[in-house]
């Protein structure tokens, strides 16, 4: 690995020209660029096909860093900024006018967030001011959680990427909006729902909506290019028996490969939900890179430290039409190869 402090010198330099740079975070690579820069957050955008009304995080080195940007910091932002800050937790907060229309889809919102990983923050606090960074990858694909993940998503098209170890926590940050009367998660994440309410003091809810303020929560986002899909444990068996016979199948399992297994590839997922987010999508890339035409995805369990995975599996799942209909075409697809060469 080439020297950190070079790197993240070489990263500040990249920063301050007008550059975009994909560092480490502690959730997922960011793909980062100075946030007054209206050219290179320009840059963020096109390199990444997203579009433009499709809002960005502004990463800070601290609170206090905030007053800049938005109109007032509200008490429940105190609060989960100092149970929380620095780390995996972005809030939303009325922006000041026009300062941040450039990276927040002129929605009048800004998110914010105070990263802990030493290389974010070496970069903001050397850069000094802050940095608006997405996830770097392609618009709707997996996170990366590696340089390398970073390079396979858009080597080429960016100026610099850190390499760093691998992210810590795996899944991108929760989100909480602050500014209706009462604060929404709009995005699941390691700092769970009952965390937050303690903080608070009060019942916070999550969104449900499929069109709702944060558009990474539209459905079919953080996808793998092959078709993936959740099946219950007990249905696993008749699954890839039965539903998918004929087709090459990748399992990210629960448990070790199972004697009735009729799956290409069975990948064997960490046990305990930590473990299991922080390795997610880079087991994902590897099914998805497998060469198989399906990825079934055994369900993990169902409670309160789970969540985040569930939703970020949910994101990535086909809808189930979209799956029978995709099954099916690739059976008769097949047979019609057989009969054809058969005929010859
Ligand atoms: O962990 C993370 O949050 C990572 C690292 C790099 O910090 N970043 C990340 O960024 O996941 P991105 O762009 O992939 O996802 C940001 C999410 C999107 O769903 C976006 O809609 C939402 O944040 N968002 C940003 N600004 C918003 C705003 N003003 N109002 C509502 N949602 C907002
Ligand atoms: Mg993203």
């Amino acid at each position: 690995m080439l020297n950190i402090d070079h790197q993240i010198r070489e990263g500040i330099r990249c920063l301050k020209n007008g550059g975009i740079v994909g560092f480490p975070t502690e959730t997922v690579f960011g793909l980062g660029a100075k946030a007054d820069d209206v050219g290179a957050v320009a840059k963020v955008y096109s390199v990444k096909s997203r579009p433009q009304d499709h809002p960005l995080i502004l990463h800070l080195s601290k609170m206090e860093e905030a007053n800049t940007w938005v109109e007032e910091i509200p008490r429940a932002a105190h609060k989960l900024s100092k149970a929380f800050w620095p780390g995996p937790l972005t809030l939303i907060f009325k922006a000041k006018s026009g300062v941040a229309n450039h990276f927040s889809g002129n929605l009048g919102t800004i998110a914010i967030r105070v990263p802990s990983h030493p290389i974010a923050r070496a970069l903001i606090i050397g850069l000094g001011t802050g940095i608006v960074a997405p996830s770097a990858n392609r618009f709707g694909r997996l996170s990366p959680t590696s340089s390398s993940d970073v390079f396979e998503e858009l080597g080429g098209k960016v100026d610099l990427i850190i390499e760093a170890e691998n992210c810590r926590i795996g899944i991108e940050s929760t989100i909480v909006d602050l500014t209706e009367d009462r604060p929404v998660i709009l995005r699941p994440g390691i700092i769970d729902q009952e965390k937050i309410s303690l903080v608070l003091g009060e019942d916070v809810v999550q969104k449900v909506s499929q069109t709702n303020k944060a558009p990474g929560s539209h459905p079919v986002h953080y996808a793998p290019n092959t078709p993936l899909t959740v099946v219950y444990r007990d249905q696993l068996e008749k699954f890839l028996h039965k539903d998918t016979s004929g087709l090459s199948v990748a399992v990210l399992g629960r448990s070790i490969r199972p004697q009735f297994s009729g799956a290409a590839v069975w990948q064997v997922a960490p046990t305990d939900s930590l473990p299991y987010a922080k390795n997610l999508y880079s087991l994902l890339r590897r099914l998805d890179n497998s060469g198989c035409e399906l990825i079934a995805v055994e369900e993990p369990p169902f409670n309160g430290d789970w969540m985040a995975v569930h939703d970020r599996l949910k994101k990535s799942s086909i809808p189930k039409m979209a799956l029978m209909e995709f099954i099916k075409n690739v059976k008769e697809k097949k047979l019609k190869n057989t009969k054809h060469g058969s005929n010859k």
